[in-house]
């Protein structure tokens, strides 16, 4: 398989390492590495076009994509940094082209599984980070928070739920915590840091009779429930992508990132 990667930084280069046994070229204007530097410079459409640059270049690229006629696109998370944007994205994407919108967490086995808990009461997730990696174009509700927002936009579909009101009790330029309930009265709390000594991730449902426990530190075991399989969630992202098989919530999730976002920079001020 042809498989295009614009944008070969840290994750550029990261599904490069995922995709071996297939064609790869790759187009950067400041990575001499890179086979070219303009999407111009290539003279096909064919093949899986994967979209790894900054989050705030996605919208020209993705029409740029649309207009040369290419057909498979993948764009990582988030889609677009502006929610104006995003929707602009979806009311030009022509019905013939597959745009998969990769948010990594939902193709983890953990929260596939975490995904099947019935009658969850509250969710409580921690995403954080030790501030080595943080982007220069978009702020910590964009680039960090989005991934456990995704999380629970999945949590709420698989309740049959949806988010009645968002909260935000603390905002910094390097930490934000989040809370809310759902329309059936789901509450979650969500605390995202880029302060933190060590990465981890950890996620817990409190379900009406039992309480589920998942941190990265032992990645494939929830407390609860017991080992969980070993997946590669980038791979199960890439081979959904290569099948033509989309999640279904992308413009759920970009709007409950959008009032995460709306209310965190209200917050700052
Ligand atoms: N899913 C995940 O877990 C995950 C993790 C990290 C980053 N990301 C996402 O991946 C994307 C890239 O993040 P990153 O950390 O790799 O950033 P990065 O800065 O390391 O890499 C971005 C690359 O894109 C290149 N670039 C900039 N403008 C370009 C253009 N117009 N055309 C082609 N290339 C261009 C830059 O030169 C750079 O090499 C972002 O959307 C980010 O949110 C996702």
């Amino acid at each position: 398989m042809k498989c295009i990667i614009v944008g070969l930084g840290y994750f550029g280069r990261i599904i490069r390492s995922k995709l071996e046994g297939h064609e790869i070229i790759t187009v950067d204007p400041y990575n001499a590495e890179a086979d070219h530097k303009s999407i111009s410079d290539i003279d096909t459409i064919d093949g899986k076009w994967f979209v790894t640059t900054p989050a705030t270049t996605h919208y020209s690229i993705l029409l740029e994509l649309f207009e040369k006629g290419v057909k498979d696109i993948w764009v990582e998370k988030p889609i677009c940094d502006k929610f104006e944007d995003t929707l602009d994205i979806f009311s030009k994407k022509p019905d013939d082209v597959f745009l998969y919108c990769d948010f990594t967490w939902l193709q983890h086995s953990v929260i596939k599984r975490l995904g099947n808990c019935q009658e969850v009461k509250h969710v409580e997730m921690k995403w954080l980070n030790d501030g080595s990696m943080i982007p220069g174009d978009v702020n910590i509700v964009t680039d960090l928070a989005v991934h456990p927002i995704s999380i629970l936009v999945f949590f709420l579909i698989k309740s049959r739920d949806v988010l009645d009101d968002i909260g935000i009790t603390y905002a910094s330029a390097k930490s934000v915590l989040i809370n809310g309930r759902s329309r059936k009265g789901i509450t979650f709390n969500i605390e995202v840091s880029n302060t933190s000594m060590k990465k981890n991730r950890s996620v817990s449902l409190y379900c009406k009779d039992e309480v589920f426990r998942w941190s990265s530190d032992n990645a494939c075991f929830i407390e609860g429930i017991g080992n969980v399989e070993k997946s590669d969630a980038i791979e199960a992202n890439i081979t959904n992508f290569f099948d033509r098989n989309a999640i279904g919530y992308p413009l759920d999730i970009a709007r409950t990132l959008n009032d995460c976002d709306c209310l965190y920079n209200a917050s700052l001020h």
